[in-house]
């Protein structure tokens, strides 16, 4: 397949515009003050997974085509959708996914859960590396599950896998991994030797592997990410791949995800599940992901790693100046993970100095499990005057450290 329009050129400088959030139902600024005492008046919200800026032009568009029609039935027919879909995926990851393969959920938190439901027992256990996307565990538990912490080795500021120290951790009734490739939390973009290596770890386990791929397109220039299939395609008998426009377009509330199932007998027993759940698309996910999933899509999203870059080194060559914080340096991803392990404080001092002093709103490391209990996660998709800001406010907040 080969891209059949001229790319457009995407001036970096749109993501610049600081565009007002609060009060338009929006998790990130909206519920800050409810959750953390942060009034977004005065505070920045640097935690939830969405970007400060639209989506590209083309995503925009098909919102407004389908305002213009202004019928909002339900969606069918979804031969372009899947299209775009194959087309993304041979242009940006080199993987050639057939169309009866890809399941539509609503959005991969809802694949996840749907993967334990469809391919483990209440009472069964799910291996997770930790510290990981803090969602994982919670739907997990909350199906009755129990969660293995294997979790990653910190060698000096970059998570490495530990699995010989795994295998003992693995149960009877140990029927599943999910894998957050790339990484989240920490920005690792895993290499095909480890990811040959999970993929083993699952093989001797028997386990199913659920591979998370949400930030797959989110990879900084210089860094390659490969998708499980083309690393491992020995387990695509056990495999199940998920990826999704949302995070890479910021259209997180269209709530849309696609569940990969190359194996058929994997594929009939999930399918019977979506069906048991009475699961069908939303149309405005569909819509967008399809106008997404264009060569104005990917230009715009080679102008948005571009742009990221500059907020990465901005936080990082900010934050490391401050003596005992250490920001890990992000393969991938737009999600700073801070180590204040370091400063000698405890996690309610840091959080304090960050939230009542600097007013920032983060993520707290330790909702991501075993080992992210010294960490906080910073948000840097966001115009660069407001990183500027968050790292002013950051230096003040640790001035006696200084
Ligand atoms: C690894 C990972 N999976 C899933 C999600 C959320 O997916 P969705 O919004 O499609 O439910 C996130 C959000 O940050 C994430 O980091």
């Amino acid at each position: 397949m080969t891209i059949a329009h001229p790319i457009p050129q995407i001036s970096p400088t749109c993501f610049d515009e600081v565009i007002q959030r609060h009060g338009t139902h929006c998790v990130k600024w909206d519920m800050m003050e409810k959750l953390y005492g942060v009034p977004a008046q005065t505070g920045i919200a640097m935690w939830v997974a969405d970007m400060e800026f639209r989506p590209p032009a083309c995503v925009q568009q098909a919102v407004e085509g389908m305002a213009a029609h202004g019928v909002y039935g339900y969606y069918g027919d979804d031969a372009e959708y899947l299209a775009a879909i194959r087309w993304w995926m041979a242009n940006r990851h080199d993987w050639e996914v057939p169309a009866e393969a890809i399941f539509t959920t609503h959005g991969l938190v809802n694949g996840t859960a749907m993967c334990v439901d469809s391919f483990t027992q209440p009472g069964d256990a799910v291996v997770l590396m930790t510290p990981v996307y803090h969602a994982f565990a919670r739907v997990i538990k909350a199906a009755g599950r129990d969660v293995i912490e294997c979790k990653l080795r910190n060698d000096a500021g970059r998570y490495m896998l530990d699995i010989s120290g795994w295998d003992e951790q693995i149960t009877p009734r140990t029927r599943m991994m999910i894998l957050c490739s790339p990484h989240n939390p920490g920005g690792r973009v895993w290499s095909r030797d480890e990811l040959r290596a999970i993929a083993d770890f699952c093989k001797r386990h028997d386990l199913i592997l659920v591979s998370d791929e949400i930030h797959h397109d989110l990879v900084f220039p210089g860094q390659h990410h490969t998708v499980m299939p083309l690393a491992a395609p020995d387990v695509v008998d056990r495999l199940v791949m998920m990826t999704a426009t949302t995070k890479t377009f910021n259209i997180a509330g269209s709530h849309s995800g696609n569940v990969i199932i190359l194996d058929p007998a994997l594929r009939a027993r999930f399918a019977a599940r979506m069906n048991a759940m009475g699961i069908s698309p939303n149309s405005f996910g569909l819509f967008m992901a399809t106008a997404a999933y264009s060569a104005e899509g990917a230009a715009w999203v080679d102008a948005l790693m571009a742009y990221l870059e500059g907020n990465r080194r901005l936080f990082d060559d900010g934050v490391n100046a401050i003596p005992g914080l250490r920001s890990m340096p992000l393969e991938a991803t737009y999600l700073a993970w801070v180590d204040f392990a370091d400063t000698g404080m405890d996690s309610a001092d840091f959080i304090a100095r960050v939230q009542t002093d600097a007013q920032i709103v983060a993520n707290h490391g330790a909702t991501f499990g075993a080992g992210g209990e010294s960490f906080l996660r910073f948000n840097l998709a966001a115009p660069r005057e407001q990183v500027i800001d968050a790292v002013a406010r950051l230096q003040k907040a640790f001035a006696d450290l200084q």
